[in-house]
């Protein structure tokens, strides 16, 4: 039979090959293809017919192919069973029904069963290969083994064909895998090493189907192609965001007992929708056919990705789940499985092209129509006063259509306002006929439409880079555990959540309509249900702000968000009468935790603060490197400086570094500063100090016992802290009580025992150092919440 079957090939080749095609034919092989799992569902669906693809394909490349069916069932019973698959492939269009009936027969006998159970069947699998290999005295190319199994199995398997299948001669060996490759970071980390004793990494082709889709695979391509329109525009000044969604209109009946342990982020975003975006952001490789390099810019964007918070995702599942859960499973009336069969997830890229640019992965089951796409959305910055419908006015956006949906083929879609791509090669074409549709908010004559001239099956084109060795089609080991870093901590962080139901198809209605706000993501719409014993419960008074007097000068008091609003409301007040008065405002600000929160409000919500007209001096800072995570600096630089408009030059670090040491005494750091608060400050007198207090009352960096009042005059010293870093530079009372207004902040039930003893104590600096606060001719104002007054 095998004989029958090699002369034929030779026949076709010697019909259709030129020269350089038999040339070709000498230098090739036997390769022996191995589907174990080859009479299940993927193998039915899509492998056979995809390797028959690739045989028909290779038949004039002069490779020759052995194929086998293998399963744990016996022989006899499962040969009929893979011969009924078999029977059903089919040839695309271009192929003449008689020469496909030729190509069908040949592929039919080349097929057969094999029982791979144990090692021995593994063994005599190889033993036959050998065999047949010597009887036609082929040389032999390379073996391919597609796992289309579930993934508890690999491992053993992996084994098997390690000890008994690898092949000698030079020739390759491939095993193919299916996802799922692990739960989480952990476990895709032990089936790696698992699977690493067996297979070495390029022996390994991890298949993400997604990948071989035609739209998929031309995202890099297009992106090459059309590099002179976007290299302008591919940035965060022109992207408004981009999206990546893949939706689904069935459910998950028959599945339930492994998509329960999965749920839609597991199953989709952390793999399909996930390499999309690496297509559509990692940095342009040089060489598009360098699988190395390919895979390599990919890795990079995984190591820009900001970490995705719980906040930055919401869950849903839809509302006859728990019902088939419960069927399906065995599991009680009262069992509640929390697993998401829809996700939306904001991601960020911490780069400049793209700082700041919402990246948005969106999937779900039941949901109102089957569509999988990919969208960037550009700005539109123009105003059309009169007529909106004009061309210009329009959204522009790009869109990979992988398919589905209301355009039933997929296609690359460019809106014409944005530019004219280049055609793509010979397998693509431009679509000028349409039928009226529309995608994404445009109707589709807007587009310039490009699509496959052939519509090709993923898996077809997966098969036929596995042979020709194309790794950048599949997901590399540090990849898939890139990947799984991402998405590893958000999952933990949703663990407990409960999903939004929703009730599946159209009935959804816009239930699940995202709003991104800011770095966040939430439902747009609220579906709360607030009992009346709920909205009972907080009594009024309790958002109210207190005035009154501690150590006789003023208070004010509220809980700690309240308390933060009145703090920015008067340091605004503050600034903008100085302004004003004088057109410029010195504010002194001291380090620590407490102001973060007042740093977040100033920026976030006074927009119209003076900061172009601000100066910012520090109250105090430690004596370490201003890049340090311990320096003052740094932290008002990270949550206050690099969020509001202010010019550098108004900035005023203290010089605690200089002649590249910290706080010598001779290097007359303080006396510098000093002289710079004298220089630019009127008086020396700032306009505003914002001060802390320590639990031993310091304030500053003014410490008991430390002979703070010994400092007469100047207004800057160095001093020592209790604890580390021990060296301080601070400003001085001389300083802080020349100002025209003095607010000391503290907050949180840890301060309760201090505000107790400072109610009482009498002024003694070196003992109690905030009681040195007494500003000559200016307002002092303490400022405690509620935690910290009333404990
Ligand atoms: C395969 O099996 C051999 C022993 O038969 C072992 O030495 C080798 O490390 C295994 N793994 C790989 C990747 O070759
Ligand atoms: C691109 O990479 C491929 C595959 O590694 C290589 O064959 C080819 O020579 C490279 N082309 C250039 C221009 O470097
Ligand atoms: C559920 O229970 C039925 C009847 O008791 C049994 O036939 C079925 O195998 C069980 N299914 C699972 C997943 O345990
Ligand atoms: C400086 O302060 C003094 C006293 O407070 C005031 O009289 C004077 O006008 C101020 N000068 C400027 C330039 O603001």
């Amino acid at each position: 039979m095998f004989v029958t079957v090699l002369l034929l090939l030779v026949t076709l080749c010697a019909q259709g090959g030129n020269g350089l095609e038999r040339a070709e034919a000498q230098r090739s092989g036997h390769v022996s293809v191995v589907i174990v799992g080859g009479t299940g569902d993927l193998a039915k669906k899509y492998l056979w017919q995809g390797f028959f693809q690739l045989y028909v394909n290779q038949v004039r490349s002069g490779n020759s192919f052995s194929f086998y069916g293998g399963g744990l069932s016996p022989a006899d019973a499962a040969t009929p069973v893979l011969f009924e698959i078999l029977k059903a492939v089919s040839c695309s269009k271009d192929v003449a029904p008689e020469r496909c009936a030729l190509l069908k027969e040949q592929f039919l006998r080349l097929a057969r069963y094999r029982q791979l159970k144990t090692l021995e069947d593994y063994r005599d699998l190889a033993e036959h290969i050998e065999r047949e290999l010597q009887q036609e005295g082929m040389t032999e190319a390379g073996r391919l083994f597609y796992l289309s199994l579930p993934a508890f199995a690999y491992v053993d398997v992996a084994d098997k064909i390690n000890n008994s299948c690898r092949p000698t001669g030079g020739a390759w060996l491939r095993v193919v895998l299916e996802k799922p490759f692990g739960h989480d970071f952990r476990s895709a980390q032990e089936l790696a090493t698992q699977l690493g004793s067996s297979l070495k990494d390029e022996e390994m082709y991890r298949i993400d189907h997604y990948l071989g889709k035609q739209v998929v695979a031309k995202i890099l391509p297009f992106r090459v192609e059309n590099r002179k329109f976007l290299d302008p525009i591919w940035n965060k000044h022109h992207i408004e965001r981009v999206e990546i969604v893949m939706k689904e209109t069935l459910d998950v009946k028959g599945r339930i007992s492994f998509y329960d342990q999965y749920g839609v982020i597991r199953d989709v975003l952390q793999n399909h929708l996930t390499e999309v975006m690496t297509l559509l952001t990692m940095r342009l490789p040089m060489n598009l056919s360098s699988s190395e390099e390919v895979l390599q810019k990919k890795l990079q964007v995984f190591s820009s990705m900001l970490p995705l918070r719980k906040n930055q995702a919401v869950v849903g599942q839809y509302q006859a789940y728990q019902t088939t859960v419960q069927q399906e499973t065995n599991k009680t009336k009262g069992h509640v499985s929390l697993t998401p069969t829809f996700a939306a997830v904001l991601a960020h890229i911490d780069e400049a092209q793209y700082e700041g640019v919402p990246v948005l992965m969106i999937s779900g089951k039941m949901l109102d129509e089957r569509v999988g796409y990919a969208r960037i959305l550009f700005k539109n910055d123009i105003f059309c006063l009169q007529n909106p419908s004009g061309v210009h006015c329009k959204p522009k956006q790009i869109v990979f259509y992988f398919g589905h949906g209301s355009l039933q083929y997929p296609a690359i879609l460019v809106s014409k306002n944005l530019f004219r791509p280049v055609s793509m090669d010979g397998d693509w074409k431009e679509v000028t006929e349409h039928t009226e549709v529309n995608i994404l908010g445009l109707p589709i004559s807007d587009y310039y439409v490009q699509t496959p001239t052939e519509q090709k099956e993923a898996y077809s084109q997966l098969i036929s880079h596995i042979l020709a060795g194309r790794k950048n089609s599949f997901i590399s080991a540090e990849n898939l555990l890139a990947s799984w870093a991402l998405w590893t901590p958000l999952l933990d962080s949703l663990a407990g959540s409960h999903p939004r139901i929703y009730p599946g198809g159209a009935d959804n209605g816009d239930l699940l309509d995202i709003r991104v706000n800011g770095k966040d993501i939430g439902y747009n719409s609220e579906v709360v249900i607030i009992s009346p014993e709920q909205m009972g419960g907080a009594s009024a008074n309790s958002f109210q702000v207190m005035q009154g007097k501690f150590r006789s000068a003023d208070m004010v008091s509220a809980w700690a968000e309240e308390l933060m609003e009145r703090l920015a409301a008067d340091i605004q007040e503050a600034a903008e009468a100085a302004v004003r008065e004088g057109g410029v405002f010195h504010l002194a600000i001291s380090g620590g935790s407490t102001p973060l929160a007042l740093f977040h409000r100033l920026a976030l919500h006074h927009f119209s603060f003076p900061w172009s007209h601000t100066h910012v001096w520090m109250v105090d800072e430690r004596c370490v490197p201003l890049t340090d995570l311990e320096s003052n600096f740094h932290g008002l630089h990270d949550h206050l400086l690099q969020h509001v408009r202010i010019p550098y030059f108004n900035i005023h670090p203290m010089p605690v570094q200089l002649n590249q040491r910290l706080c010598v005494e001779e290097d007359g750091g303080a006396p510098l500063y000093e002289k710079e608060i004298s220089k630019s400050v009127n008086g020396s007198s700032f306009h505003f100090v914002l001060l802390g207090v320590g639990y031993d009352s310091h304030t500053a960096s003014l410490f008991p016992g430390s002979k703070v009042g010994e400092l007469g005059e100047s207004l800057v010293a160095l001093t020592e802290s209790p604890v580390k870093p021990h060296q301080r530079m601070s400003l001085t009372f001389s300083a802080i009580n020349r100002a025209r207004a003095v607010a000391l902040l503290v907050m949180g039930k840890g301060k309760h025992e201090l505000i107790t003893q400072l109610s009482r104590v009498k002024d003694d600096p070196d003992k109690w150092p905030v009681t040195g606060v007494k500003p000559a001719d200016g307002r002092l104002v303490w400022y405690i919440d509620y935690d910290a007054l009333l404990g």
